[in-house]
This record gives structure tokens, sequence and C-alpha cells, in this order.
């Protein structure tokens, strides 16, 4: 061991990033590259009845127009979303019903106005109610969780339970909204495909690509060299892929489809509203002995996806009598899909919101309610933790916050306007892991070359891997590169679900180590090629090793509710996390800081408002969809036990992409609710609620 891995090594491109040299998906300038620029459907719900295109192709520039008449014929894909100028049918405002191609942006993009769509509007229905008719419980949502999961009598439990916490919580939609939004640049050349696009994982492109192109895997590329964020939203190939690709088949020309970032909402998936009902039931004690967890959400006609925000409750507290149910309607809103931490964030701020009310019904601290709760096993399934450090993660918090001596009682602390209050929640988010392969090969001039298609989306993938890989060959880490962000190069999982660095990790160690050994029996000179090995991880453990293997955290948080404008400011926010081994303190740190700022966007500003009269989301562009800025974010800080758990991976590692986001919105809540006395059940806390 050199001592690569947990070091705060910097990350390997920031320079590039920094210096404008990162070459992102909509900037291959390749000779003779046309631009697109896509028509969203004006209707809810329909059927285009024509398409008018004779005025957009006497626009100066124009190229074509590709319609669901003359557009390159797909097979069907898994995902229905993929399946784009198909046919005439509009599942939702917003999906795309035209693609106009041109030499410029700006041409491409005058000729879109100047389309002229038709419909056969019906009527539509976007409102999701916690009554809504069409509600059903799904056989599972998502993750692979059930829909509904009971144990014992959690009805009766509750009616003779002593304190009882009966609650409604609401969460909005919410958008992943990127930096870099979704853009894919395509081209073909005899037969073949080469894509760079903005992507979580390329290889999950490339089926999608070769399943609809009907083309062999063989005979495309894609890449995804940097990639400015995804928060899940790359996490799936997305219709700007299929149409750039299209599009290029259409023309003849390399075309770039960058989304419009107003287009985002409707198309790349976002988290879909969640309505919380939870009852607790707890003795004198605390001790819960009733947990329901009731989810109300929605998904779209075209594809079930169901955010698993009652599945955190399996995992958090004992209780014998429980029940945690998904209900889902299909409605006429675009689809859903996976948005950092999905599931865990909203289901954990319904939770643990709750939680704190129940503190406060019992009159007892909200850290001493969560320790007396603590599980032997996991509740749900009766295994044993890998490993749960969730007391020690409160009680650390709770010493470097300053907790002890707090004093309970809310809407007390008043300095001129503004009321002050302490919250704090508990975080958790599964270990997730995949197959992976990766390669690597010793050099005569002494380096050492490591290949995996790993995805870096602003994490510094390529920065922890090489520390990884490092470590395991016995060599200092600037003597290893790393190739990733390419089909070409090993097979890998996507980054999501937290299980990037642990999937291509596995992979990594397991070449460099097998290439160590191969070294060490190799005398005389390396050959010019040099000498390489290669792994194939399956990412589990042996079977034997059967456990619940989660990450837990716990946030605090210091806000300031401004009553006379209704403002609420974080002053300080302070995340404490037991997540196995942290391999890079300082890429690492970043990630638990930037998914705590998003859990205050997630707390303070962001929401979406699902319009019922014209089906469409309100909020599509940063004007209106408000991210934290720098002005809104106070003191954040990020700190980590030092788990040792040795259920997981070579690197001992678990994941901590998204369990920052996760505690952070209650840990808020409950804090004005400390400040002001009043329990807010609905986000984001605007002004306007909080006044
Ligand atoms: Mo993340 S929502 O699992 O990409």
């Amino acid at each position: 061991m050199t001592g690569s891995v947990g070091a705060p090594a910097e990350r390997r491109e920031g320079r590039e990033k920094v210096s404008g040299t990162a070459r992102y998906a909509a900037e291959y300038h390749v000779p003779g590259r046309a631009q697109a620029w896509p028509v969203p459907a004006a209707v809810a719900r329909g059927r285009v009845t024509g398409v008018d295109t004779a005025a957009a192709l006497t626009v100066p520039g124009v190229l074509a127009v590709l319609t669901h008449e003359n557009a390159p014929r797909l097979r069907e894909p898994d995902d229905a979303t993929l399946a784009v100028l198909q046919d005439p049918r509009v599942p939702h405002r917003g999906w795309f019903v035209a693609l106009v191609v041109a030499e410029t942006l700006e041409a491409a993009r005058a000729g879109a106005a100047a389309v002229r769509v038709a419909y056969d509007a019906e009527g539509h229905d976007v409102a999701l109610t916690a009554s809504h008719p069409g509600l059903y419980v799904p056989e599972e949502a998502n993750a692979g969780a059930p829909g509904l999961r009971e144990q014992g009598d959690p009805d009766g439990a509750f009616d003779s339970a002593a304190a009882r916490v009966d609650v409604v919580y609401r969460v909005p939609p919410l958008h992943n909204h990127p930096m870099e939004p979704h853009a894919s640049t395509a081209r073909w050349e005899d037969g073949r495909l080469t894509v760079h696009t903005s992507s979580q994982g390329t290889n999950a492109v490339r089926a999608a690509l070769a399943g609809l192109f009907g083309l062999p895997e063989e005979r495309i590329v894609v890449t995804a060299e940097h990639v400015g964020g995804g928060f899940g939203s790359k996490g799936t190939p997305r219709p700007d892929v299929v149409l750039a690709a299209m599009a290029a088949r259409q023309t003849g020309r390399p075309v770039t489809v960058s989304l419009p970032r107003r287009y985002l909402p409707a198309v790349v998936g976002h988290r879909a509203p969640t309505l919380h009902r939870l009852r607790l039931g707890a003795d004198e004690d605390g001790h819960l002995s009733s947990l329901t967890h009731e989810v109300g959400t929605h998904t779209s006609r075209i594809k079930e996806f169901v955010e698993h925000a009652a599945v955190p409750a399996r995992v958090m507290y004992a209780a014998p009598h429980r029940r945690t149910v998904h209900r889902v309607a299909a409605l006429d809103v675009p689809s859903p899909s996976w948005m950092r931490a999905p599931g865990e964030a909203p289901g954990m701020y319904a939770l643990e919101s709750a939680m704190d009310e129940l503190a406060t019904e019992l009159d007892m601290d909200p850290i001493e309610l969560r320790v007396r709760n603590e599980p032997d096993v996991e509740p749900d399934s009766g295994l044993p933790f890998s490993s749960r450090h969730l007391v020690e993660c409160l009680r650390e918090g709770a010493r470097r916050f300053g907790w002890a001596g707090r004093d309970p009682r809310p809407g007390t602390r008043r300095e001129g306007p503004l009321l002050r209050g302490t919250g704090v929640a508990a975080a958790t988010y599964p270990v997730m892991v995949g197959p992976s392969t990766a390669a690597a090969r010793a050099l005569p001039d002494g380096t050492y070359l490591v290949r995996v298609n790993a995805t870096d989306i602003g994490t510094g993938a390529r920065t922890v891997l090489a520390q990884v890989g490092a470590d395991a060959l016995g060599v200092p880490l600037e003597r290893v590169r790393i190739e990733i962000g390419s089909s070409e190069l090993p097979s890998a999982p996507l980054a999501g679900g937290s299980s990037g660095t642990a999937s291509w990790g596995w992979a990594v160690h397991e070449a460099c180590a097998r290439l160590a050994r191969r070294l060490a029996e190799h005398t005389g000179p390396l050959p010019e090629q040099g000498v390489e090995a290669r792994a194939d991880t399956t990412g589990t453990a042996d079977a034997e090793s059967e456990r619940a293997r989660h990450a837990f955290g716990a946030h605090f948080a210091e806000v300031a509710v401004d009553t006379v404008s209704g403002e609420v400011r974080v002053g300080r926010l302070l995340g404490v996390y037991a997540a196995g081994r942290v391999l890079n303190a300082r890429t690492g740190r970043s990630q638990f800081v930037g998914g705590m700022t998003m859990g205050l966007g997630m707390a303070l500003t962001e929401g979406s408002t699902m319009d019922a009269a014209f089906g469409d989301f309100t909020e599509s562009d940063l004007a209106s969809y408000h991210v934290p800025v720098h002005a809104d974010v106070g003191e954040i800080e990020a700190h980590w036990l030092d788990e040792d758990d040795p259920w997981l991976n070579p690197m001992g590692s678990k994941g901590i992409g998204e369990i920052g986001i996760v505690g952070t919105a209650a840990a808020i809540g409950n804090a004005v609710h400390h400040a002001t006395g009043v329990r807010f059940r609905e986000l984001p806390l605007t002004p306007d609620r909080v006044l």
C-alpha cells in the first residue's frame, strides 16, 4: 500500500475544466456539423394531425425537418420515452413532435419557430391528489422494491399507542437541471455510428442505440469524456441522443442536438411529486410500536416509474407493527425518472419531519428519540447490517454542532425580526454495486495505464480510480494514468445510485492487483506493448455474507426566519456520515457538500408546479426554478467517521454521491419549526408559505 486512497488528491481534469479546454458533448466541432432544434408538443394529450414544414424549410440554412412522417423508423425501445418521432401520439405536453436541422443553431431555432403543428387535442388529467381514483399499488416501486410491505397490525397498534403522530407531507415535482443541458453529437460513417453524449453511462446508451437502429454494438462508439452534472437525469439515454443519431442519418451530416434548458423538464425526467401520510405510534418512552408510511405519486401514460419514497422507512427504525406502501397514478404528465437519492430524499424528508413531530409530542430530544428506536437488524428484512453507525453520527454531529443545552421550546429565540432555531435529521442511502470490467497495463517507461468505461459526472472519478489503482499496484499516484468515458473501453456500469466508485473501483483494484502479481513474476525488461491484466468483477460479495448494506448520516441545521419577509436563511449546515471508507478526502467532501446544497434547495427554493390547465410544468428554466446560489448558502461542514466495514468491496467504500441530500431538507424544516413554532408540511419553504 502506498497510501494514495483516502488522500485529498486534486482532481486530474481540474485545469482543463477551469480553463475551458475540457470538451463536452456539444463541443465536438467535426467538419460539416449541423445543429438541430426540437419542436415540443403544445397540447398535453392527443394526436398530431399535421405538420406544416413549408415555412421552416424556406428559412436560410435549414436542411431538413424531421417529423413522425419522415423520420427514420426505429425498433421499439424498452424505454418508451425514446420512441421519438415514430407516431402521431402526444403523451404529454413538451413531447417532441419535430426536429429542425440547419447549418447553424440560430437557423435551426428560427426553423423550429416556423413549424406549424396541428393537433387533435383530448382532455388531460395532470393533477395528483391523495384520493385520485387512478391510484394503484404497483407490484414493484423503483429499485426492485416491493410496492407494499406490511408486518403485524399497524392500525391496531397505532390506535392503542400512548403517543401518536398522524401527519401529511408534500414534496413537489423537482427538476435535475444539471449545469450542462443534455446534448449529443452524432455522425455516421460507413454504417458506423459515433456519438458524443452527455450521459452518466455510455454502455447503456450504446445498447439503446443498437436496439433502436438495429445495429450490432460493435458498430457504435459512444463517448462521454466530460459531463456537466446529471443528478440522475443522464442515468439513462434521453431523446437528444436518439434525435441526433436520426438527424445525422437523415441528412448525412454530423448533427448536434443540445436541448434548450426550457425543454428539459418535459423530456429528461423529473422527481415525481410525492404525497406522504405518516402515522407513528409510540409508548411514553418513545419506543415506536407502529410505523406507517404511505406514499402517493404520479407516473406518465407511457412509462411506470414509481418514486420509492416509503423505502427508507423499511430501513430506519425498529417498530413491530409496520406498513410501507406506494400508490401511483398514470397521468398525462412527462415521465418522471431518477433524481439524486430517488426515494430516499423525499421519503426521509417526510419520515424525519414526522419523527421530529413525535419528539415534540413526547417532549423528548429528537436525537434521543432516534437512539431509542435504533434497530438491531434491518427492520423490514430482518437482515443484519453490514455496519450501521447512525447513533455515532448523531452523537458526533451533536458534539460538533453544539447541540447540548439546546432549549427545545419552539418559537422563543427572537432577535429583532428574526426567529432562530436548530434542527436535526437522520440520513440513509443504500449501498449499490454493479458488475464491471477493467484493464491495467504496465508500460516500459514505468507508467501504468488503467482503462475502464467509468464516467466522471463531476465527482472526480478519474482521480479516485487512479488512487485505487496506485494502491493496488503499490506505486505512486502520478505513475498511474486513467482512461475513462468511452464505450471502447472495458465495459462498466453507470455513474448512478452512488455505485460508480465501488463498482469501477472493484474492477480497477482487481485488475491492478492481478497486474502487480504478474509483474512480480516477470523478469527482464517489459515488452514494448507492456504487460496487461484484466478483471471482470460481479459486484457481489460471497453468498454467505448476506447483509443489509446502507450508509448513514446525521444532518444539523441552524436557521433564521425573517418574520417580516418570510425568508428562511440557513446559517449553518453540518453533516456527519458513516459511509465506509472515504477514498478521497477532497472530492468526497465536495460530494457531501454538493448533496447538502441540493438539499438546501429542496428545502427552501426548488419546486415545480404542474399547471392543471396547460398540463405543463410552470417553472421550466433557472429564472423560475430556483437552485441555491452562493448567497443562499451559509457555512456547510461535512465530516465522516472512519467506518471499517468488511462486507463491502476491496476499498471498503459505501458510496457518497447521494446521501448528502437525504436528511438535509428535514433538518432545515425541523429547524424552522424550532424557530417559529409552526410546522410547515409542504416544500419548498418559500416566503409566501412561511409568512
Ligand atoms: Mo442517481 S439519481 O442514482 O443518478
